[in-house]
């Protein structure tokens, strides 16, 4: 079979291509990548003797093109941070959008096996108390998280009308090696060590799911295998923290004071909560598998050993 694998340089998409490549072996890996400021050659520089790469925008037909014929798809590549979304949307719109759009066409022509598109619980919106379905309203309140909805209602669209084997998955907040520094986790992680303020939205009360970014690659390997076509998936480890409930264990963690947590203006148009109801995908057989203590801790002692990785970030 020939995998491919858009946005594989990024941080899920990296760790995805290691879990494949391990997994199956005997398989063929075409990882598409724009190399945009998220995603870089060097976390996938142990295996690129394992896969081919092409650097290219998912929004061009000619760069979907050079992957040639392949039976699978996993999406992942996307703008995905909520506070460049809010300055500038256009990008957003752009490649989750017009890029989901341009590899359902190439899927359409080159009758794949199976698309799926990887999304996240943030179409939902927020929610007070309870969890999100996957048959829940979309409700999304980011330009970010908008033009994720959309890309999930085209690919639906390519379902319904055209019969293409869609899947989608929607997953909670991951969190592990190779994340961008800008992200809540690393962000965290790194100005702790620097003795740098640690700046928490709000009151720091927002509640987020996080799952281990393995966790979500051996999820979206069991949607593939056994989802059924045409279905959303839920990817969570209900595991839900407050931002001050993390930063106060990356600061325990780290030996730092809490001193350093300094409360700045809050994000605009803030979801408060998001919560994902997982029985779906746990009927197909899929639980998580990761303590989260345990993979905080082992994500923070891969920032502090991998300063090379984030130093000119
Ligand atoms: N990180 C999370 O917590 C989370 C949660 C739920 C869902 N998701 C989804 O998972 C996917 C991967 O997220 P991530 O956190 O790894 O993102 P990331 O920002 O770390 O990586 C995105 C990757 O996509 C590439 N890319 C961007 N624009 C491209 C384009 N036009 N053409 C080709 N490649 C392009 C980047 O170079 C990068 O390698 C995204 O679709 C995101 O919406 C992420």
């Amino acid at each position: 079979m020939r995998i491919l694998i858009t946005g594989g340089a990024g941080f899920i998409g990296s760790n995805f291509v290691h879990y494949m490549l391990d997994k199956y072996p005997d398989d063929e890996f075409v990882v598409l990548d724009k190399l945009t400021y998220a995603g870089r050659m060097e976390n996938l520089q142990d295996v690129m003797d394992k896969i081919t790469f092409i650097k290219g925008d998912i929004c061009n037909r000619e760069d979907v093109k050079k992957a040639e014929d392949c039976d699978i798809i996993f999406n992942l590549a996307a703008e995905t941070h909520v506070d460049r979304s809010i300055i500038d949307a256009g990008v957003f719109v752009r490649t989750d959008v017009l890029g989901t759009y341009t590899l359902l066409e190439y899927a359409r022509k080159h009758d794949v096996e199976k698309y799926i598109q990887i999304s996240t619980d943030e179409v939902y919106g927020s929610i007070e108390k309870g969890s999100f379905k996957e048959d829940d309203i979309l409700n999304p309140s980011s330009p970010y998280s908008a033009s994720k909805a959309g890309a999930d209602l085209l690919v639906r669209a390519y379902y319904k009308t055209y019969g293409l084997p869609v899947l989608i998955t929607r997953s909670s907040n991951n969190f592990g090696p190779y994340q961008y520094p800008e992200k809540l986790i690393p962000a965290l992680i790194l100005n702790a060590l620097h003795d740098k303020p640690l700046p928490i939205y709000g009151k720091g009360k927002n509640v987020r799911d996080w799952i281990y970014v393995l966790d979500n690659c051996e999820g979206l390997d069991f949607v593939f295998q056994k989802g059924e076509t045409g279905e959303i998936y839920n990817i969570g480890a209900e595991n839900e923290k407050t931002n001050i409930e993390i930063a106060n264990l990356i600061l325990k963690e780290l030996n730092k004071s809490k001193n350093l947590i300094k409360f700045v203006e809050d994000r605009k148009g803030h979801d408060f909560r998001y919560s994902l109801d997982c029985g779906k995908i746990k009927k197909l057989g899929w639980n998580p598998r990761y303590k989260f203590e345990d993979s905080l801790r082992e994500t923070i002692r891969w920032y502090v050993e991998n300063e090379g990785w984030w130093r000119d970030r």
